[in-house]
């Protein structure tokens, strides 16, 4: 199949083949950053400009890299030294990024729904790294991609993420992507944190961390947003960290070669015992590396979808 969005905006709109689409066109592009010369020119001449309203160090450096690799030029706007500062508005911004002859805006934004609202506004491509607590699309591909290239498959696989899901716009994509794909998705978290409705998306909800590691192929796990904890109801850390941190005496019990993953950055002692996160079951650091091949899938995929067909 081709690709024929304008924008990559989130996994609930995509089907599975859009996802297969993506997941094999970064497994292509995977062998390049293990080359002397890290660069192809699949994207020369092209601008990407990466607009980051909230604090990132894996998102905005990936995305960066790839873009870099694919011989792109990059442009990195912190709002907090920008003309947001005085008041401009995100649809003024995009459209001044237009003018300007960029070509693809890479956007984070702590509200749900603007990544889309620019999209709509520019004629530029945009790519959601993550909007509220709507979606973070890249993050749920690399981490499909990294469960895939260890496991083998996605199909039939017992998925549990852990951890503040009701926060949380990767266990949201996450649940679109690994769900059209065929895999389980267990959530589990104190009741507080597990939003209304969420077993409408097709995942099964438990309150039971035994429960959702007992089965599980893979857990990812997610960290506790304490800076989003406004009426101050979270259960405070140790006691998180007691009923529901992954521990290596949880991990003795579960299957032996169980995957764990971490969208990062990682609370260790909150969410994660260091000794895990740093363990034979990690891939934590592996599905950074693999966030280059997804995002320069992705951004040679919204590119391609600029150029007229043949
Ligand atoms: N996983 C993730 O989005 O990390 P950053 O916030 O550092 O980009």
């Amino acid at each position: 199949m081709n690709w024929a969005r304008k924008d990559l905006l989130g996994l609930e709109e995509l089907s599975k083949e859009e996802i297969e689409l993506i997941l094999t066109t970064a497994e292509s592009f995977k062998e390049v950053s293990s080359r002397e010369i890290k660069k192809v020119p699949a994207l020369r001449g092209k601008t990407v400009v990466n607009l980051f309203y909230e604090p990132s160090t894996r998102t905005r450096v990936s995305f960066e890299v790839a873009a870099k690799r694919l011989s792109a030029d990059v442009i990195n706007i912190a709002t907090e030294t920008s003309s947001v500062k005085k008041g401009e508005t995100l649809i003024d911004t995009g459209k001044n990024i237009e003018a300007l002859k960029a070509d693809i805006i890479v956007i984070r934004h702590n509200y749900s729904g603007a990544a889309a609202m620019l999209a709509r506004h520019v004629n530029l491509n945009v790519v959601n790294a993550g909007d509220g607590w709507h979606e973070h699309p890249t993050q749920a591909l690399l981490d499909i991609f990294t469960l895939k290239e260890k496991l083998g498959r996605i199909e039939g696989l017992n998925v549990s993420i852990v951890g503040d899901i009701a926060h949380s716009r990767v266990a949201r994509s996450n649940i679109w992507g690994l769900t059209k794909l065929g895999a389980k998705v267990t959530v589990c978290a104190p009741k507080i944190l597990i939003p209304l409705g969420i077993e409408k998306m097709g995942a099964r909800v438990t309150v039971d961390i035994d429960e959702a590691l007992e089965k599980a192929d893979a857990v990812n796990v997610l960290r506790m947003q304490f800076e989003r904890d406004q009426n101050d109801a979270f259960p405070n850390q140790l006691e998180y960290f007691k009923q529901f941190g992954i521990t290596q005496e949880r991990l003795a019990k579960v299957k032996k070669d169980i995957i764990v993953m971490h969208p990062g950055p990682i609370n260790r002692g909150i969410e994660i015992a260091s000794e895990v996160a740093d363990g034979r079951h990690s891939v934590i650091l592996e599905q950074v590396t693999n966030g280059i091949a997804v995002r320069m899938a992705v951004l040679f995929l919204v590119a391609q979808a600029n150029e007229p067909s043949l």
